[in-house]
């Protein structure tokens, strides 16, 4: 149960470093940021937590690719995460990885108190498993014929000793707690799915491997490492002190709340759980599940080339608009669609048009009619007033149930409404009119909307932190909103300011010119995908071919000598590959997935026969054989189809 202390310790889910940074990731961490200034502004001692799940099988596999070890992989990859996060303006407190020396002792410790205590015990592991990708498949993912889903070959069944967590002795203590903590799940259709998926059983888990060695050692037992997820559920805790500060831990866990997609709720809300209430701690206050974004209206994936980079959105459009569009566009455990053209439609009517007219308009008029001094007023109550008190009273509300686009539509609503105000109120014939009357009233309507702008600035601070700060200054406040107490504003007291010089604070995106702009981005992708398609034609159909088809196509071995970057394009690189024989000039759509380092050098599989194409005004002379592979992350990777004897002569014929 948590306390009335004003403590909140938030984290988002720990991201696998084998996956590139894409606007899942950058949302949950954006939310959590949101939800973590708002509460410092509500004077909350809060504790920010992201990082980086680091362990595992994948890992272990795109290091061996690279010629690298796992560790000087992960140390290379978590610093995308790292990098974005400065970009995107997150305020974490910390950032964890799970192979840090603080985390490898917590798992280690909690893992041997749960053996001492007959939670975890040795038993033997039976599965279907993939023996070319080294790993276990779920029979629910199983293809066609119990093949594997990511390789599409057959799996054979395997045991292997392993460690077991008891998972099953506490469910019954877990749906009793559930039971009477409808908030520990949130939203309410998650809260279901997680009873009934409870109420079906839950087996006891296996929580070691043996087949693998990128991971935390079993204490005493090191032929088993932990299992990913045991050990990467464990980072809340450590993060936290578990092992080595009990006080900090005592003061933060028993506020721990979760974000998490919805994807991974049964980690969280069932394993970690049973986890937790094997070592007798605390249950989470809450766990929160986002849902799914999809990129104009499809699943991103890295092969489709639709995976959409938050680092190239903020560049483009800039960082605000970018946070905002995110926060506003989808009610909070909804899937969401992000598409450029609803986030440009967003940028011209919510930012530049309402609230950038509004301080534009307010700061001029005071600027012109009283010499850009806030006025006093006798009463400065008015319907504007009365809105913004209901407002601030909402957006709590809302941000207590993490429903962000509500907390901002509200913000908006007074936003408009201040608009209106003035469309009403009509300053500029107040202005006009000497008599003290008119000129008390134009007062009474000047300093209404600069405190409109005032609150507006302190409450969107959390979300668009930058633009907040912004408009402080042309406002002529003093320090930073994010560092204000929202419950500290007193609607009135700001008369006397001096405002700043009026800026515009989102230019409107000209629609033609930015339509032109995307209509080339599309036709480069579209030629960059029939190229792509001619290159992957008969890999997907699945018709049988003779023999005497199949040795039409020609393969042979090559070597690739120069790797050039092709400016105009996401996915292609310009290569020069030596068969030889000769050499030729290809142009391959794997730039997404290697740096030109890695290819140089490279031998690869070139089909040889392949009718020239034209690639971005490039002539292309055959095609590099490559394998895709979904990762743990379920998002794609590409391994280069290469001979296993680097001896073999360049130019010998692949049949
Ligand atoms: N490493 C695990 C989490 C361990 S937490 C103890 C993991 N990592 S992940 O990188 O694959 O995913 C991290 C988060 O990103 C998940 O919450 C997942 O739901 C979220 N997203 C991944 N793709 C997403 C979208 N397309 N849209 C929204 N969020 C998505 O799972």
């Amino acid at each position: 149960m948590e306390s009335n202390e004003k403590i909140f310790y938030i984290t988002t889910p720990i991201y696998y470093v084998n996956d590139i940074p894409h606007i899942g990731h950058a949302y949950t961490t954006i939310a959590c940021d949101a939800i973590s200034r708002y509460k410092r502004m509500k004077g909350y001692d809060v504790h920010f937590l992201t990082g980086t799940d680091e362990h595992g099988q994948k890992i272990q596999a795109a290091a061996e690719a690279k010629k690298i070890t796992p560790q000087e992989l992960v140390d290379q990859i978590h610093v995308n995460f790292k990098n974005l996060w400065q970009v995107l303006n997150i305020s974490n407190d910390d950032f964890i990885r799970t192979t840090d020396e603080r985390h490898v002792r917590t798992v280690q410790k909690i893992f041997r108190q749960l053996i001492d205590q007959g939670d975890i015990y040795k038993g033997t592991y039976s599965g279907y498993y993939c023996v070319p990708d080294e790993t276990y498949v779920p029979e629910s993912s199983m293809g066609p014929n119990k093949t594997c889903p990511d390789c599409g070959r057959p799996l054979t069944i395997m045991e292997e000793e392993s460690y077991f967590f008891r998972a099953s002795k506490y469910v019954p203590e877990l749906i009793a707690y559930y039971e009477k903590n409808l908030r520990a799940i949130l939203p309410e259709i998650r809260y279901n799915e997680i009873m009934s998926f409870l109420k079906s059983g839950v087996r006891d888990q296996s929580v070691s491997r043996t087949t693998l060695k990128w991971g935390i050692p079993v204490p005493g037992d090191e032929k088993h490492v932990i299992y990913v997820w045991f050990d990467a559920l464990i980072n809340y805790m450590t993060a936290v002190g578990y092992s080595d500060d009990p006080e900090t831990f005592a003061k933060y866990w028993s506020h721990v709340r979760h974000m998490v997609g919805k994807d991974i709720i049964r980690f969280h809300c069932v394993t970690w759980q049973l986890m937790l209430l094997a070592l007798g701690v605390v249950l989470p206050v809450e766990v929160i599940a986002h849902g799914w974004w999809t990129y104009n209206g499809e699943k991103m994936s890295k092969s489709k080339g639709n995976v959409v980079n938050p680092f190239e959105m903020v560049q483009e459009y800039g960082l605000d608009p970018f946070r905002y569009f995110l926060l506003r566009e989808v009610p909070f455990g909804n899937d969401g669609d992000f598409s450029e053209t609803a986030l440009v439609g967003r940028i011209n009517s919510d930012l530049a048009n309402d609230l950038g007219n509004l301080l534009n308009r307010t700061l001029q008029m005071i600027n012109n009619y009283r010499s850009g001094i806030v006025p006093a007023c006798e009463n400065s109550a008015s319907n504007l007033s009365e809105l913004a008190e209901k407002i601030i009273s909402k957006v709590d509300d809302c941000m207590n149930n993490y429903c962000f686009d509500e907390a901002l539509k509200s913000i908006w609503e007074l936003i408009g409404r201040a608009n209106k105000f003035i469309d009403e109120t009509m300053p500029w014939k107040l202005a006009k009119d000497a008599s003290s009357e008119s000129q008390a009233k134009l007062n009474q309507v000047l300093l209404n909307l600069y405190e409109s702008l005032r609150i507006s600035a302190l409450l969107l601070a959390p979300f668009i932190p930058d633009t907040s700060k912004r408009i402080w200054q042309q406002l002529g406040l003093d320090g930073e909103p994010v560092k204000m107490f929202i419950d500290k504003f007193e609607w009135g007291s700001a008369s006397g300011a001096k405002i700043n010089k009026a800026e515009v604070l989102f230019p409107r995106i000209d629609l033609k010119e930015w339509q032109k702009s995307q209509d080339a981005k599309l036709a480069q992708k579209k030629s960059e995908a029939n190229i792509m398609s001619v290159m992957s034609e008969n890999t997907q159909e699945n018709h049988e071919i003779d023999i005497e088809e199949f040795h039409r196509v020609e393969m042979r071995v090559a070597k690739i000598i120069k790797v050039e970057e092709i400016k105009r394009s996401k996915k292609l690189y310009k290569l020069e590959v030596d068969l030889g024989y000769e050499t030729r000039t290809v142009c391959s759509g794997i730039k997404a997935f290697f740096t030109p380092e890695e290819l140089e050098g490279k031998h690869v599989i070139l089909v040889t026969n392949l009718k020239p194409a034209k690639l971005c005004g490039i002539e292309s002379n055959g095609m590099i054989l490559a394998a895709t592979v979904k990762t743990e992350g379920n998002t794609e990777q590409l391994t280069l189809i290469t001979p296993e004897d680097k001896s073999l002569p360049l130019g010998s014929l692949v049949s």
